[in-house]
């Protein structure tokens, strides 16, 4: 029987994140709603539940909250931030409602070091983000750390095994933050750990041989992006001879990116078809300026191509698809505005026109575990690190029309900005560099010759998920070397400009 912890989420910035910390240290965990009912929570069996932090108070009229019987179904529990006051306020403690919020580093006073402090400093820092406090433990509980603004920075009822922290153990800043989980897991919670996204993967492929059956097909859309290339190579070890993967080439690529991504299939002895589809994407998108029209042709000529090329395979049951554990998890928190900002393109909706099966290999798996399956499998560190790279690609870096040329000419200037932020070290740290060809022409001069051409704009972000950003702070001396060779060497282009806006209000792609 597989150790499973379970994350109840109230919603926290960092609910994933313990999720996160809780497989590094070996133990598979997932996350449920925090309204996931008792029952539901029995079927699962979890050595241990962890209540999430959140946005809420406990004196809220809506308090995001649980049913009791859950902290004594005789597995240890463990509160961190809200989870913590929720648990002192049910079981008749106190929590001070506070409009003021204690947020960042804190020196935390270690009271008690056994249990969940075993092994650990008396005097640690720990990171800090809560309004309400508790200041009134529940009938059982004892303190066991404070911090100048918590008198009960940490508590635990030892007949219950029930531990709250005010402090988040999940986050880096929090010194032996590890430690302190890993105490809940193996010392509290007795598992015995072992879990690897790897030894996970097995079991999936073992799944998929048996549902897949001796004789029915598999379909992939390949893309050149990690999600896919690492759905694809399970699928493979799973059914080697029955899968097909379909690269759709709709010519709105990078440089070389097609004869790469084709390259490194066939080198991975995937079965794969290309389909270069570029002109067709080019007649549609013909006198198309609207950025969100650009998006509904590219996404529904996608889907034109793809079923095309698979009516033509027989016997095809199954589209195997490369979601990832964030898409799938139920999650209470607010997402922010929930007006469509952008349509995203991708092969939703697939499956039931076409009548077919799904097999998410990825659905348990966050994006680091997916990249450290996927190096396992042998996909070669481009693609594992490669920057995110929108499904309608450079259409919607193209202001304006999109045409030959301009694809030609933004696809040059993109090859050197990468190729200096390579060369300068520092492509991993970026979320996602790119350039983007502005319909604009300004003047300049070349030597004694007036020119009169285009505009770049170059944008790169540092982001956690692409849901925020902010401007990567590129050395001056790369971003001049960056505007020396795309106005020296792209024709047409005769200025680069910064792009230094934060998401939100704007957004990483300009469309
Ligand atoms: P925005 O521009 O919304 O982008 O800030 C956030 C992230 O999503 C990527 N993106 C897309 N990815 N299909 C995708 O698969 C799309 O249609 C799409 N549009 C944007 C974008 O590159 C960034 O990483």
């Amino acid at each position: 029987m597989r150790e499973t912890i379970l994350v109840l989420d109230f919603g926290s910035q960092y609910t994933q994140l313990i999720a996160r910390r809780i497989r590094e240290l070996g133990v598979y965990s997932e996350i449920r709603p925090f309204n996931t009912s008792l029952e539901n929570i029995l079927k699962a069996s979890p050595k241990a539940i962890i209540l999430s932090g959140g946005p809420a108070s406990v004196w809220d009229e809506d308090a995001p909250s649980i049913n009791p019987e859950i902290l004594f179904i005789g597995i240890p529990v463990l509160g961190i931030c809200y989870g913590m006051q929720l648990i002192a306020h049910i079981l008749g403690g106190e929590v001070e409602h506070s409009s003021r919020r204690e947020f960042g580093p804190a020196e935390l006073e270690v009271k008690d070091n056994s249990d969940i402090f075993s092994g650990i400093p008396l005097k640690i820092k720990v990171w800090m983000s809560h309004g309400d406090r508790v200041l009134r433990l529940p009938q059982g509980f004892v303190s066991i750390a404070c911090s100048e603004n918590s008198p009960v920075a940490a508590m635990r009822d030892e007949r219950h095994l029930i531990f709250g922290t005010q402090f988040h153990p999940e986050v880096i800043h929090t010194e032996f933050g590890k430690e302190i989980l890993s105490n809940f897991v193996f010392k509290v919670a007795g598992c015995r750990g072992g879990w690897t996204a790897r030894s996970f993967v097995e079991g999936v492929i073992r799944d998929i041989r048996e549902r897949v059956g001796k004789s029915s097909k598999v379909i992939c859309a390949l893309s050149g992006g990690v999600d896919s290339a690492v759905t694809a190579l399970i699928v493979q070890r799973a059914i080697p001879d029955r899968l097909y993967c379909i690269f759709v080439d709709t010519g709105l690529l990078r440089l070389n990116e097609a004869k790469q991504v084709v390259e490194t299939f066939r080198n991975l002895d995937l079965n794969l078809i290309h389909v270069d589809a570029g002109s067709r994407f080019l007649r549609r998108l013909q006198g198309v300026e609207d950025p969100e029209l650009k998006r509904k042709i590219i996404g529904e000529e996608f889907i034109r191509v793809f079923e095309e090329e698979a009516s033509r395979i027989e016997g095809v049951e199954f589209l195997a698809q490369g979601t990832l554990y964030p898409d799938v998890i139920e999650s209470v928190s607010v997402k922010g505005p929930s007006a469509k900002i952008k349509t995203h393109h991708n092969v939703g909706g697939l499956p039931e026109r076409m009548n077919l099966k799904l097999i998410e290999p990825l659905r348990e798996l966050f994006k680091d575990e997916v990249r450290e399956v996927g190096r396992e499998l042998g996909l070669p560190s481009e693609i594992l690190e490669r920057h995110p790279f929108p499904g309608p690609g450079l259409a919607i870096r193209i202001i304006g029309e999109v045409t030959k040329e301009k694809l030609d000419t933004l696809r040059l200037a993109d090859f050197i900005f990468i190729e200096e932020i390579k060369k300068a070290g520092i492509y991993n740290e970026i979320w996602q560099a790119f350039c983007v060809l502005l319909p604009v022409k300004t003047v300049g001069v070349m030597g004694d010759e007036r020119t009169y051409e285009n505009v770049i704009a170059l944008r790169a972000v540092t982001s956690v998920d692409g849901m925020t950003a902010s401007w990567s702070r590129i050395p001056y001396e790369v971003l001049e070397r960056v505007s020396v060779r795309i106005i020296n060497e792209v024709k047409g282009v005769n200025r680069v400009v910064y792009d230094i806006s934060t998401k939100p209000p704007s957004t990483i792609e300009w469309e």
